[in-house]
């Protein structure tokens, strides 16, 4: 969607995937979605260097609408959100943070709580620019195919009518099949921002895998959607939570990058290890997340039935490579060489190791290497040409 926003992929944080629809507030007070959930999540994302690295929204997800008022106005829980919506914005924003909120296109968001109607599109589009929200996730539970045809264009209309600018996170795809001809990725491109096109993430590394898998043999429709103001959306990153290894959560980091996916983190961060949080906020790993061409990456190789190698174009000529292992035993020594990558022109590269931050020097497309990748790990470069050899280019 060219409204001038994300021209990368948005970094944040979501309440859905670790806080769920926890309401029972008389319980569990520091956990259930509620304003001091929210204000807890920014005072994190401001003072332990999130922000400063780009992630930047706070985003709500279901279960904080408690209804409407009399004039169809939506009205967020009152005892869990007792000072409002706006409140919460300005709070966001006076930390240098921004705000997403959430809603549904049918009777119900999928949790139960009031949804919006077509008739009630333009109304609430309103009612975000008024409180200053940033980003809307548009939800699809309890709608037709032809409410979503109709509903999502008219709410990017109405986002834009309002004249604020807000973010527009559609859920339509996911309800479609994520597939031609169902889903029509152009329009999705010319509409929305972001886009979920698969199922939701759940706290397991068997989730993971089955969304890249999804993500990779389909990468010939889904690579070329995705660009600069308008991205894939393979949902949140449990690193932190429950579910994944040291290992599988830096695979999660290394392959969410590489496909230039949304880096949404949906854990807890006034609890989260320090070696999940070096994940995280590696600056390299970040700097290629956000790299300014906004090509999404490929599944190039795959090798021996375990073996898969990503590739990633980026500015200034440079690439990300992720070397992925699917072993369940032990770490698997992979000889390889760029000209097995389909490099081909002279040239001399040097590699940068995202997590260890060692340097490779002197790869030409020849050299052999060898990268030793553990069960469901990665191995991940930042590579880049250094001389061209003086050759004739290709
Ligand atoms: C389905 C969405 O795909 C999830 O991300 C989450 O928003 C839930 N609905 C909330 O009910």
């Amino acid at each position: 969607l060219e409204n001038g926003l994300l021209r990368k992929p948005p970094m944040g944080w979501l309440a859905w995937e670790r806080f769920r629809c926890n309401i029972d507030c008389d319980k569990d007070p520091k956990n259930c979605i509620s304003e001091r959930l929210f204000m807890e999540m920014a005072d994190r994302l401001a003072q332990d260097g999130w922000r400063d690295l780009g992630y930047v929204y706070l985003n709500i997800d279901d279960c904080w609408i408690g209804g409407r008022d009399a004039k169809g106005n939506l009205l967020p829980d009152p005892k869990r959100f007792p000072h409002g919506i706006a409140f919460l914005a300005d709070y966001a924003h006076s930390l240098g943070l921004k705000l997403g909120i959430y809603e549904d296109l049918g009777n119900f968001t999928c949790m139960g709580f009031p949804g919006t109607t077509l008739d009630k599109v333009v109304q609430d589009a309103q009612t975000f620019a008024e409180w200053k929200v940033d980003m809307l996730k548009l939800d699809g539970c309890f709608s037709t195919h032809k409410e979503r045809a109709e509903g999502y264009p008219k709410m990017a209309a109405a986002l834009n009518a309002t004249g604020r600018p807000i973010a527009f996170s559609c859920s339509w795809p996911a309800y479609e099949g994520g597939l031609p001809p169902r889903v029509n990725y152009s329009l999705l491109a010319d509409i929305c921002n972001l886009w979920r096109n698969y199922d939701d993430i759940q706290d397991s590394w068997q989730s993971v895998l089955s969304i890249l898998d999804w993500f990779v043999a389909h990468q010939d429709i889904l690579q070329p959607a995705a660009g600069p103001g308008h991205w894939n959306d393979p949902d949140m990153l449990l690193i932190g939570n429950f579910g994944l290894s040291f290992e599988q959560a830096q695979s999660q980091m290394a392959l969410w990058t590489v496909l230039a996916a949304p880096l949404f983190m949906s854990t807890d961060l006034r609890t989260i290890s320090a070696q999940n949080m070096d994940i995280l906020q590696n600056p390299l790993m970040i700097k290629i997340n956000q790299d300014p061409l906004g090509i999404q990456g490929r599944r190039i190789l795959k090798e021996k039935s375990f073996i898969e190698v990503f590739l990633r174009p980026l500015a200034n000529e440079a690439s990300a490579l992720v070397f992925f292992s699917r072993r369940t035993d032990m770490p698997y020594h992979y000889l390889c060489s760029l000209g097995r990558l389909n490099f081909t022109r002279s040239r001399v590269y040097e590699a940068q190791n995202v997590y260890t931050g060692d340097i490779i020097r002197g790869l030409q497309v020849t050299t052999n290497f060898t990268v030793t990748v553990n069960p469901s790990g990665v191995v991940m470069w930042y590579l880049y040409p250094i001389k061209n050899l003086g050759t004739p280019q290709q």
